[in-house]
């Protein structure tokens, strides 16, 4: 059972988030812009975090891509500092619950709430509206399915329950919260309304090629991407291409120099340095050294999980033992609040 939900203390709060298996690797922005925060949180949350393979099958897909990508994704997580002692990390197919509470809330949802979604209309657009699954459509209940999961219980825990995501899943959280609601009016308190937890100290990463665009798997080149798993030449060279401007001022300037204000970000986020001294640091430099040093300090971050999860998934007894630990831990918390959603919406128990 539970060793992370019976241990943690009254009051701890709790937290959870998901990410997509879609990836051979995650990339800088992820890790920036979500992933590290999850490791930080460790220290003063009970956390959840999920590889969402349901919800990578919502677009076309390749089943040998999804098996591997859905165990890099759980090795590159532990790899870099997400501990299987001290938080719930689980697949979230291991845990049929997520699928059964989708359907329960697909059920109060409006269609044409469900239709205001900007993220599918976006995705729809892309692949042509009629080329969409319906799984697509209801994507954003899956996932508010997901959170209101792992609810916390009054007593156990603080009533607070944060779900950090990115500035693109805040009307997903929006939806998730009046679901909660709506449920809890209709059939009475079940549950906590999540906040969306947009944490400050998340840096908003770009394209290295296209610096005023986010870099995104779906929207950038590779050579606009870093990659988390990269081999050391490469990623090299691609921070030595990346796109600048035509001065030679290492400054941060969002309006003029997208380029080197993004460059600036990473190596600030990742060496904990400010800004301003970075800035002083490379004061007449030029652009060339101000590379060579950010590739130096993304190379010593990423080294060490690129080899951390080659060793993990060279052992994959052991990985999917880790990960189905995490999912008899979540599948605790998820079939207790089954049990009570089951019992509100009026089904009759199996009497056992
Ligand atoms: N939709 C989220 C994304 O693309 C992934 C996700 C699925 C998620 N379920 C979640 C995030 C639950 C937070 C909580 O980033």
């Amino acid at each position: 059972m539970s060793q992370a939900t019976e241990t943690a203390a009254a009051g701890t709060p709790r937290v959870l988030s998901g990410i997509q298996p879609t990836a051979d690797s995650f990339h800088l922005g992820n890790y920036l812009g979500a992933l590290r925060q999850w490791v930080a949180l460790q220290d003063t949350h009970d956390a959840f975090y999920c590889v969402v393979d349901l919800h990578a099958i919502t677009v076309e897909h390749d089943p040998a891509a999804l098996r591997r990508r859905t165990r890099v994704s759980a090795a590159q997580l532990l790899a870099m500092g997400v501990d299987p002692e001290r938080s719930t990390l689980f697949v979230q197919s291991h845990v049929p619950e997520h699928a059964e509470l989708a359907w329960v809330l697909s059920c109060i949802t409006g269609f044409g709430e469900a239709s205001r979604m900007t993220q599918f209309k976006d995705k729809s657009a892309k692949q042509g509206a009629s080329a969409a699954s319906v799984g697509l459509f209801t994507y954003p209940i899956l996932q508010a399915a997901d959170i209101l999961l792992y609810t916390p219980e009054p007593g156990e825990n603080a009533p607070v329950f944060h779900v950090p995501v990115g500035e693109d899943q805040r009307q997903h959280l929006e939806l998730t919260r009046d679901l909660a609601q709506r449920f809890n009016h209709r059939f009475g308190d079940t549950f906590v309304a999540p906040d969306a937890f947009i944490p400050a100290a998340a840096a908003k990463i770009t394209d290295l090629q296209e610096p005023t665009a986010k870099m995104s798997k779906s929207a950038s080149s590779p050579q606009g991407i870093i990659d988390v798993l990269e081999e050391p030449g490469p990623m090299r060279k691609k921070i030595m291409r990346a796109v600048t401007d035509t001065g030679t001022e290492v400054r941060y300037d969002e309006q003029n120099k997208a380029g080197v204000t993004n460059l600036l970000r990473v190596f600030s986020a990742l060496e904990g340095t400010p800004i301003p001294d970075l800035e002083t640091r490379y004061a007449g430099s030029g652009y060339g050294q101000f590379k060579k040093d950010l590739a130096q300090v993304v190379l010593d971050t990423f080294t060490p999980v690129r080899e951390r999860t080659e060793k993990l998934l060279g052992d994959e007894r052991h990985l999917d033992a880790i990960l189905r630990h995490g999912a008899e831990r979540a599948g605790a918390v998820a079939a207790r609040t089954m049990e009570i959603v089951r019992d509100r919406v009026g089904f009759v128990g199996r009497g056992d």
